[in-house]
């Protein structure tokens, strides 16, 4: 079973907005498979978009947040540790179409939620709390929170994480319930220098820092021997022009696209096992990096509503203030080509 974490540790690169058109796509399109999309950003917005968009999927997000058990990562986790147990994903998870009848049926959510943040210290503490016998390392037990949440489902499942970008606990976290990442990526040059941070968060610094390098998340997952997880695609996103597969990487920025490759060319295992022969970065782009191109006012009515492109109609739709934004058949019918040119590279 693979689990995608859609990261970046830049703001704005279009994590959330990826992993809504991603995970319900791949849902429409795998419709045997259970998919599930765990939110750990506090902003929760991938979370307010699959259930419905706008002022209403704040709404119901707020609902399922204010239980007295909160149906979210928030209660999922403060069980987890309260109990010291791996709780029921079915306990804790939504039926995205019970709440957004425009969502597929094999599509479940676990709610993000404001009070992550909140949470954050008390995890942080249950990490660095001292070992006693029956918990020999603590901070191995709270990273793999999602490991055994993994673990705990069989198969037919395939899990997508929304991130936050600062590198907290719950980013932690979500990178160890990974077994692969999604990096969208901006075409502009500091994106380059986030790639970079990127792999020193992930793997560290070589050498490591003299004061700090033995207390990063790096450092302490390579001495426990943890699996970090694999970079599978980067996805330069609004990329307003779509120039077809063959120059799908064209407007991918040079600086990003070297910083990437040299990186492959370091170290090849801390990408994606590819079955063809990669001997150029032409190979290296072709096989990792993906495009979705900028969609426009499709994508601003989709988000406001809640609805996957393949959902949509050419038509006029009311956005807050605005009574009448066109979307055209065009612009639907290229938004939903770029999105399953990524769907399409998404192993279950
Ligand atoms: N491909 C895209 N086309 C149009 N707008 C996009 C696209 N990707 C992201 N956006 C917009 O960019 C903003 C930031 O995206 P978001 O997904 O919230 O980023 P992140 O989760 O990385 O902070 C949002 O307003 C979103 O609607
Ligand atoms: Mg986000």
């Amino acid at each position: 079973m693979e689990a995608y974490a859609i990261w970046n540790n830049k703001g704005g690169t279009g994590k959330s907005t990826i992993t809504f058109h991603l995970a319900s796509r791949f849902a429409e399109k795998n419709p045997k498979r259970k998919v599930l999309v765990v939110d750990l950003c506090p902003q929760a917005n991938s979370s307010m978009l699959l259930l419905g968009g706008g002022i209403d999927g704040e709404k119901k997000l707020l609902d399922f947040c204010g239980k007295p058990v909160p149906q979210s990562v928030v209660g999922y986790i403060s069980e987890a540790i309260l109990n010291r147990n791996t709780p029921d994903v079915d306990d804790f998870s939504i039926n995205v179409s019970s709440v957004n009848q425009r969502m597929p049926e094999n599509l479940h959510l676990i709610c993000g939620d404001g009070n992550l943040e909140l949470m954050a210290p008390a995890l942080n503490d249950e990490a660095s709390r001292t070992p006693f016998p029956g918990l020999p390392d603590p901070w191995k037990w709270v990273h793999e929170l999602f490991v055994r949440m993994r673990n705990s489902l069989d198969q037919s499942w395939t899990i997508f994480f929304d991130t936050n970008p600062s590198f907290s606990i719950y980013t932690e976290l979500a990178i160890c319930g990974a077994t692969r990442l999604l990096v969208p990526v901006n075409a502009d040059d500091s994106s380059r220098v986030a790639v970079k941070a990127l792999f020193a968060l992930l793997h560290g610094t070589n050498p490591p820092h003299q004061f700090f390098g033995n207390y990063t998340f790096a450092a302490r997952a390579s001495a426990r021997g943890m699996v970090i997880p694999c970079v599978h695609l980067a996805i330069g996103n609004r990329f307003t022009q779509y120039k077809g597969a063959a120059a799908a990487f064209a407007a991918f920025s040079d600086a990003t696209a070297d910083q990437l490759y040299g990186e492959f060319i370091a170290n090849s295992g801390r990408f994606s096992p590819n079955q063809g022969v990669i001997s150029t970065k032409e190979d290296f782009l072709a096989a990792y990096v993906g495009e979705l191109r900028d969609f426009n006012t499709a994508g601003v009515v989709a988000a406001h509503r809640g609805t996957p492109l393949s959902k949509m109609k050419q038509d006029y739709y009311p956005v807050h203030n605005d009574p009448e934004v066109k979307v055209s058949r065009q612009q639907l019918n290229l938004g939903l080509q770029a999105i399953d040119s990524v769907v399409d590279r998404i192993d279950p």
